[in-house]
């Protein structure tokens, strides 16, 4: 007798999305990219709520088409509430409660880290799903963390950046390196055809299952510029080379953790998500984890691991089950915690 359509809706940084889900499956998933941050190399707040006053209007519109249902079938509305961008959390903040007030029905708040995890629960063909507990490790450029799941809704940060996100350091470094906004595919591309032990990066030294990555992107500023002091064309003739050993530092940084955690907690299902989940080298070193650390790991499709509304409208439908609803003076919060 179940027969659930919500409608999820992203806009806590800069990609403005929508999706449709009917039960667990995934009927439609739109995203509209800002490109417009490109040209700033990182995203510009003021800009990115402009971005998503123009495209959510569309991107809602094209979600239910796609999924060829009307707004008049849905049965609740599910938004993230934080954390996020303000400027841009408010857009899709009001929109949502101004559509769900508007058909008359239960609006649903959605934590964007808990949609990065929760969206291992989305209905995929040959995809299965992580049993509880799992770690769950949250890899964005806005976050680093490392949480126990227990349940859907029963999550503890066990580990978390002190200061850069994980993304960041890609990002930042690729800044040094004249890459291109966002840098980490270009990394990821770039690390595939060099050698990863050519230059050496000490890794950050934090206790517990902490992370710090702002060390690591001064050394490696201080060491490009050191290097192209000796060699004006050291980058150009490295960048393979830099790419790989910079990628390979990060991801021995995040596996001593997992390790850690996995030992600590003897946990060994181990899920990953958020947008530094696309990088090749994460995902062949997790891989490679099964084998020799004896986990069972999960990496979901690509389209669900970095921004996306897919992963909010499955939180949307855990919760409409648990009738978990917003109350109707919900405000958006940037530094939204679990
Ligand atoms: O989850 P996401 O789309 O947005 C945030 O919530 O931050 O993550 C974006 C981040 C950026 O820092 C981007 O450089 C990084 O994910 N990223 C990658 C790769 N694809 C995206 N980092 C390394 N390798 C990749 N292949
Ligand atoms: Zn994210």
């Amino acid at each position: 007798s179940q027969n659930i359509y919500i409608l999820g809706i992203e806009s806590s940084c800069d990609d403005t999305a929508a999706s449709v889900i009917h039960n667990g499956n995934i009927l439609s998933n739109v995203i509209a990219n800002q490109k417009i941050h490109e040209a700033y190399g990182g995203v510009v707040p003021e800009l990115a709520s402009r971005a998503h006053q123009q495209n959510i209007v569309p991107v809602v519109h094209q979600a239910l088409e796609k999924a060829n249902i009307k707004k008049e079938e849905l049965h609740a509305i599910a938004f993230t509430r934080g954390p996020g961008l303000m400027g841009s959390l408010l857009v899709g903040t009001s929109f949502a409660k101004s559509l769900a007030y508007g058909l008359n029905i239960p609006l649903i708040d959605v934590n964007h880290m808990q949609g990065h995890i929760l969206a291992h629960f989305i209905n995929e063909e040959g995809y299965s799903k992580p049993p509880f507990p799992f770690l769950a490790m949250t890899i964005s450029g806005g976050h680093t963390q490392i949480v126990r799941v227990d349940n859907y809704f029963d999550m503890t940060v066990i580990g978390e950046t002190i200061d850069d996100a994980v993304g960041e350091a890609f990002d930042k470094s690729g800044k040094i390196l004249g890459l291109g906004y966002p840098a980490g595919p270009e990394i990821d591309k770039r690390a595939k055809l060099g050698n990863p032990k050519a230059f050496k990066f000490t890794k950050p030294k934090v206790d517990g299952l902490n992370f710090s990555f702002s060390g690591l992107k001064t050394a490696i500023l201080y060491f490009i510029q050191k290097e192209t002091k000796a060699n004006p064309n050291f980058i150009e003739e490295n960048i393979n080379d830099i790419c790989a050993s910079i990628q390979y530092t990060i991801i021995g940084v995040l596996i001593d953790k997992l390790k850690k955690a996995s030992k600590e907690t003897g946990i060994n299902h181990i899920a990953i998500g958020g947008g530094v989940s696309a990088n090749s080298g994460i995902r062949q070193a997790l891989k490679d984890g099964e084998k020799k650390f004896g986990w069972t790991t999960y990496i979901p499709k690509f389209e669900f691991t970095t921004d996306n509304a897919a992963m909010i409208a499955i939180v949307g439908y855990l919760k409409f089950l648990d009738k978990d609803f917003a109350q109707k003076n919900i405000a958006a919060s940037a530094r939204l915690k679990f």
